[in-house]
């Protein structure tokens, strides 16, 4: 390559780093692979090495991150955030070793230890107590998210035993596969867009404005590296640093070894390679580190990365299978989400056959085309994702992908929103998957708790033209649903299917169901109304400010932006709903069947049995939920609170109470109370339920 041709390399190049470490720092959202990248930057390095006077000030290998949000106040770091040198084969680390063993002359211990793949962050603490996180930025400066870090429980907030005045700890903010489920299922309920993978979701939840909502998300944290001053390094060794800090109280993980060799290190590579999809988190790869402080002293630092310590890379697992068809699914807010149906196919440790394709975009850049020979890839227990298509497979004539301009269930134009990928479906009451979507939300635990009408028997009322949404539910009679039955599809690749029918018993606990859920507070009611954007929490918050449906009707914009985790987003998407006169008709008749839509107005007055006393439930119950337990204990002037602590007044007892939660009540001295005997003890409360008009008190639910 001549200089003018690598001139227009490494502008090319750049360019395109540039545009992945902006996906990737910026958005949260990569659209290409780490290994990908790494190519990518390995193959700008080596250009310029080879031409040095062709380095730009601006190059990306010029600075080791992206650039610094602006919400949070930038913090320097005391000690620099560096990162490690990636390597992604045996060879590789081998060159590592010799590198090190060419510079000591002694023996060498390494530590290989996971690489979390998640967030780092430097935990400052100042006599045993934590004080600041910073997230790492462009390494220098980053983002002080105390706050939000202290949500953490993994993070001990003060320290046990004797530690140093002053150090920092390095760790990885990580999202645990169940945490990262639960959130993307909410997601996907309120019509949000999914996060791609655990990692973009910790670093998406850290950066979130409100602790409470990082509170709910359950990011967990490891630490792997302590960092103080060097004349008070108290420890030889960076494993008896790390088990001291176990010690003090941090989280450390179990899965390391000390390893004296290569033959050690792939062991420890193979093994976790292997096993890490039986990990409840992400790992990446795996890190290998030199365990004595002196001997790293020796062996020094680059300018981005230490010199005793590399990162093994793992390979995405990937496989290549054959496209058979998309489905274009349709979701309760109308967003269409195309689906991938592959040739099955063996993908670390399941049998892969659907494979996301995000939006309309994404298909397009693939420049897909029916039969193409596609690459899946998976990790831990993320949806599988296309990533590329071999071009030399594709069939001479095959058809490119088109996305559907019309709703595949009702025929529709799809519509775009400004500065959203998706498309939607307009047609938001008249549109089947919408109209059973509303309403098998609507029934849902959390908003009207009608569960016993499960998904299949909505889907059976639908198509018998007994509920075309969820008001007609209060015009069933057992008449209209007894003797219903209908084999449901679940699986057309696996040709399975269910058979549901609507027997005597059934229909007798759906009419029940249906009868109670007119007593479901206001802040329920509106969640199950399914507003975009209006999820459990945004509901309660809304009813306690607005106190009834008619003033949220009635709120202009400017009024509900006002209300506490309501922002401008939320707020058209709720005079969008009540703007629409079919909406207001539905309301209507809901009012006319007796569902709540005033916030109850309650006194919670030091007289309640409950007072002053923190609770905590535990267990699965006999006659009401664990969420119905805790709003007789709120209603009842009792405080919920989610773990035993020397302050807990008692514990009420279910089936299957946690044995560590019964172990701490119990070393505690705290009293576990049945179900039955809770009950007891609030009967003869007056029933604050009951009283309607507002006495000066406390005032909420
Ligand atoms: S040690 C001086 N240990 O991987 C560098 N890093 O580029 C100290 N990571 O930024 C890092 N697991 O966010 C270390 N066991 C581990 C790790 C780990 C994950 C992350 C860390 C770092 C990146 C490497």
């Amino acid at each position: 390559m001549n200089k003018d041709e690598a001139r227009a390399k490494i502008a090319e190049l750049s360019n395109i780093i540039e545009n992945h470490n902006y996906n990737y720092y910026i958005l949260a959202n990569p659209t290409i692979s780490d290994y990908e990248f790494d190519m990518m930057l390995n193959e700008l390095i080596a250009l310029e090495q080879q031409f040095p006077d062709l380095i730009l000030p601006d190059s990306p290998t010029q600075r080791v991150g992206g650039d610094i949000t602006k919400e949070f106040q930038t913090v320097k770091h005391r000690y620099p955030m560096l990162s490690l040198s990636n390597s992604y084969s045996i060879e590789e680390v081998k060159d590592f070793i010799n590198r090190i063993k060419k510079t000591i002359d002694d023996d060498v211990e390494f530590v290989c230890e996971l690489k979390f793949d998640g967030i780092s962050i430097s935990l400052t603490y100042e006599n045993g107590v934590f004080v600041k996180a910073v997230t790492r930025g462009d390494g220098t400066q980053g983002d002080d998210v105390t706050t939000n870090v202290k949500t953490i429980r993994t993070i001990p907030l003060r320290l046990k035993g004797d530690c140093p005045d002053f150090f920092e700890m390095r760790g990885e903010i990580i999202m645990p596969h169940s945490s990262f489920n639960t959130i993307n299922a909410e997601r996907e309920e309120l019509g949000l867009q999914p996060f791609a993978n655990p990692r973009n979701a910790a670093a998406g939840t850290i950066k979130l404005q409100d602790s409470k909502e990082v509170a709910k998300r359950k990011l967990d944290q490891y630490c792997y590296f302590m960092m103080m001053d060097d004349d008070k390094m108290i420890f030889k060794n960076h494993y008896e640093s790390l088990m001291a800090a176990k010690q003090w109280g941090f989280n450390v993980s179990n899965y390391m070894a000390i390893c004296n060799g290569v033959e050690d290190i792939e062991d420890f590579i193979n093994y976790w390679d292997e096993k890490r999809n039986e990990l409840p988190f992400d790992i990446d790869g795996i890190v290998i580190k030199v365990n004595d402080f002196k001997q790293r002293d020796i062996l020094g630092y680059t300018a981005k990365s230490p010199r005793w310590a590399i990162a093994y890379k793992f390979k995405a697992e990937e496989a290549h299978t054959k496209l058979l068809r998309i489905d274009f699914q349709v979701g309760r807010h109308g967003t269409i989400t195309p689906v991938a149906n592959l040739e099955p196919i063996q993908l670390a440790g399941t049998i892969v056959k659907r494979a996301t394709l995000h939006n309309a975009d994404f298909i397009e850049q693939l420049d897909l085309h029916y039969d193409d020979i596609v690459s899946v890839e998976k990790g831990g227990e993320i949806i599988p994702k296309i990533t590329s298509v071999d071009l030399n497979q594709r069939k001479e004539n095959s058809t490119k992908v088109i996305f559907i301009d019309r709703c595949p269930e009702c025929g529709t134009p799809l519509i775009k929103m400004e500065g959203e990928a998706a498309w939607y479906c307009p047609n938001t009451l008249g549109c089947p998957p919408q109209i059973k979507g509303r309403i098998e939300h609507f029934i849902s635990r959390k908003a009207m708790n009608i569960e016993s009408l499960g998904e299949g028997r909505v889907e059976v009322l639908f198509e018998n033209g007994l509920v075309k949404d969820y008001a007609d539910l209060y015009s069933l009679s057992y008449d209209m649903i007894f003797g219903l039955e209908k084999t449901i599809v679940v699986d057309e690749n696996d040709d399975i299917s269910r058979k549901v029918s609507f027997k005597e018993k059934t229909t007798n606990n759906i009419l029940d169901a249906i009868e109670k859920s007119k007593s479901v507070p206001f802040a329920r009611v509106l969640f199950a109304l399914g507003i975009k954007y209006v999820g459990e929490t945004t509901a309660k918050l809304i009813a306690k400010s607005m106190k009834s449906i008619d003033n949220i009707i009635n709120a202009t914009i400017e009024e509900l932006t006002e209300i506490e985790e309501v922002g401008e987003k939320i707020a058209i998407s709720i005079r969008e709903f009540f703007d629409n006169e079919k909406n207001i008709l539905i309301i209507e008749r809901l009012k006319s069947a007796g569902l709540q839509f005033e916030q109850e107005k309650k006194i919670v007055s030091e007289n309640h049995v409950l007072a002053g006393m923190n609770i905590v439930v535990s267990g699965v119950f006999s006659t009401m939920s664990r969420d119905e337990i805790k709003q007789i204990i709120e209603n009842h002037g009792g405080k919920n609170v989610s773990s035993i602590s020397s302050k807990t007044t008692f514990v009420v007892a279910g089936d299957k109470m946690g044995p560590e939660k019964r172990k701490k009540a119990e070393s505690l001295g705290i009293e576990i109370k049945s179900e039955e005997d809770f009950l007891k003890m609030i009967k003869n409360d007056e029933t604050p339920e009951k009283i309607t008009s507002f006495v000066q008190g406390r005032f909420d639910f």
